[in-house]
């Protein structure tokens, strides 16, 4: 058996020391002093340099930024300034440079003693995926400068919305999506979620709009702007705001939701129990450490189905089922107030400390309130959908939790194999360990890292002082390894069983068969999640086939957005032409990712490049600038 070599924090914090000597304005490669390392794991798992960012942060801080911006519809732009206030770690530094893109930088100037001067900067050529680096003189004395700039209306972390695309019709709307590295379309900033920061803000709004920010909202000044603040250090891709014509219900005295008016009640209703997974979070892993906890519904183009913004989670209208079958997601952004927005991955390349360890929480959050049952069910769709991702893999080290260092684009590292390989690995140490060990060494390691910007080796080595330690039999080092290092699904794997969806796959076998009619199909009792089972189960039908389950249960035109989503993949598959019109409007009306991405690329992969890009040309203008891209990407490759 091979044994568990120790990785020592010190060892980790002095090599962050030794990075101090970077270069300003390149991009580091993170090549630690390796004789430094004792252990027999390769330097470069120790530390990474974030590939996606220009900051020079080794050696210069942001610490606070504070906007002071009007939002002009008109010209579909943030206009006005930013001021950040910096901390030098290595005092000779001179320089700061800091991520843009596609930013408009009118003016620059630095706090001397005699007041705001102008200061000396360069903007480099645009790379396509990073921006421009902006490199500024900040000389040896002063630690604030101001940025008058105005953001591009093409910014890819931004979408302004008009009157028609809203549902009111009225009013346009504008909101923002920061993670993983469009903060820096919003504003000139280090996006590097190694960097953590407080920032303030000033907003200027039309009338009748209302502003929101992932921060306090602090209320509106005789002038009409509207204060925010978030005194809590945060990273970048955290940074948010909404603004349109929103309205706000109460759930509870700190827990409530902001959405357009159509879909207020509705959503209040969806989201009733957001209170309890709250008790239930807080009852495993430690205090909510945000203040209040909102929700916000944005417009049905959101490309996501959560963004775990601070204080105010963005979510898409597609979870409004009517039978909160779908508040998973809120049980996950919900949980990334711990995993991710407390601890947060340094590098993207980490991602999975975000994602897998939110899914995995998410998953026991589930659990305490729903039941064993839902949360198996969940855990099996998860795992259906993992081993999808693992096969479609570009190559196998995009499968590791640890991800490689030459990704192309963050992006990258959201597959399910981050969430639902990572969720899967705290599973395993789970039941290596227990609950009773493993509960309170996670809400440790939640606490004790609080507010900080962690690695994977950062949890391996607290694994190992704090629970393999004195438990060395739980696990080997070649299993950690597998999991963390290694690519797939390693065989130590939990291997969830459903016996509902056992009954869902005898019962489909039996109708598939010829042996019952798809109306005589027990479906009463089913839940979403039992209906998800069979459609993705199902193989390649005859036509008459898809129209006996769609003459049965009305699955074209569903009002469930999985539910729909999962029947139209199966549409596609086996050339079901009666759902194509409904499948068409789901595409002109949803903008959510996880269900477009997939149904453009089934279209080209069956025969409907030409339906596809048809359908595309006329749905893109609505769509989030990240879709449109992510779309044009896929059907033009
Ligand atoms: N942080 C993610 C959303 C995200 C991922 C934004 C990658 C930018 C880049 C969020 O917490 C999330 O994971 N949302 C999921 C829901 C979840 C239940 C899997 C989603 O959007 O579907
Ligand atoms: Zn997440």
């Amino acid at each position: 058996m091979m044994t568990f070599r120790p990785i020592a924090l010190t060892l980790i914090s002095a090599m962050g020391l030794a990075l101090t000597s970077c270069s300003p304005g390149s991009t580091p490669d993170g090549e630690a002093d390796t004789h430094m390392v004792q252990s027999v794991i390769p330097a470069e798992r120790f530390f990474t340099a974030d590939q996606f960012t220009y900051a020079n942060h080794q050696e210069v801080i942001v610490s606070h930024a504070d906007l002071d911006l009007d939002v002009n519809f008109n010209r579909k732009v943030l206009d006005g300034a930013v001021t950040l206030a910096f901390e030098r770690l290595a005092p000779e530094a001179q320089t700061l440079t800091l991520d843009t893109k596609d930013l408009l930088i009118k003016a620059v100037a630095l706090q001397t003693q005699d007041g705001w001067t102008p200061a000396d900067y360069t903007l480099a050529d645009a790379d396509p995926v990073l921006g421009s680096a902006m490199t500024i003189n900040i000389g040896s004395e002063a630690s604030q400068l101001r940025i008058i700039y105005e953001t591009s209306p093409s910014a890819e972390g931004l979408q302004w919305l008009s009157p028609a695309q809203t549902a009111g019709k009225e009013k346009p709307y504008l909101f923002s999506q920061a993670q993983a590295i469009h903060a820096r379309t919003m504003l000139p900033i280090q996006d590097t979620p190694a960097v953590r920061l407080t920032y303030s803000a000033n907003l200027r709004v039309p009338e009748g709009l209302l502003p929101l920010m992932s921060a306090s909202q602090d209320g509106q000044s005789e002038d009409g702007s509207y204060s925010f603040s978030m005194p809590q250090p945060i990273p970048s891709y955290l940074i948010a705001i909404a603004v349109g014509d929103i309205k706000f219900k109460a759930i509870n005295d700190t827990i409530g939701v902001y959405a357009e008016e159509y879909i207020l009640d509705a959503s209040a209703e969806e989201f009733a129990e957001t209170p309890q997974m709250e008790v239930v979070n807080t009852a495993l892993y430690g205090p909510y450490r945000w203040g209040r906890y909102d929700l916000i519904v944005l417009p049905p183009s959101f490309p996501y189905g959560g963004m775990e913004n601070p204080r105010l989670s963005f979510m898409t209208p597609t979870l409004i089922a009517g039978d909160k079958s779908l508040t998973n997601v809120v049980a996950h952004e919900l949980a990334h107030s711990w995993s991710g927005n407390l601890v947060t991955n340094s590098n993207w390349r980490d991602a999975w400390l975000n994602e897998g360890f939110t899914s995995y929480v998410e998953n026991r959050v589930m659990e305490e309130l729903y039941g064993e049952r839902r949360a198996v069910m969940e855990q099996v769709l998860d795992m259906e959908g993992m081993k999808r991702a693992i096969s479609e893999a570009k190559r196998p080290e995009l499968t590791h939790l640890k991800l490689p260092d030459d990704m192309a684009h963050p992006d990258e590292a959201f597959t399910l194999v981050s969430y639902i390989k990572g969720a899967n690995f705290l599973f395993f140490l789970e039941d290596r360990f227990g609950r009773e060990k493993f509960d309170p060494f996670l809400r440790n390691w939640f606490n004790d890292y609080a507010f900080e910007s962690v690695t994977t080796e950062d949890f391996l080595s607290f694994l190992h002082e704090n629970l393999h330690k004195d438990n060395p039999d739980a696990l080997t080092r070649a299993e950690l390894d597998a999991w963390v290092y290694g690519p797939g699904l390693p065989d130590t794997a939990r291997k969830p069983v459903s016996d509902a969806f056992d009954e869902v796959a005898g019962l489909s076998a039996r109708w598939e068969n010829g042996e019952i009619s798809a109306s005589g199909l027990p479906t009463k009792n089913w839940s979403t999640h039992e209906w998800l089972h069979f459609l993705n189960g199902l193989p390649e039908l005859t036509r008459a086939q898809y129209k006996d389950l769609d003459d049965a249960f009305s699955l074209t035109g569903t009002q469930n957005a999985e539910t729909a989503f999962a029947w139209y993949m199966q549409a596609i598959k086996g050339g079901y032409e009666a759902a194509y019109p409904a499948l068409e409007e789901f595409l002109m009306t949803v903008g959510r990712g996880k269900f477009i991405y997939r149904l453009y690329g089934a279209l080209k992969d069956n025969g409907q490049a030409e339906m596809a890009n048809r359908i595309f040309a006329e749905a893109k203008a609505g769509y989030h600038p990240i879709a449109q891209r992510r779309i044009s990407a896929t059907l033009s490759e």
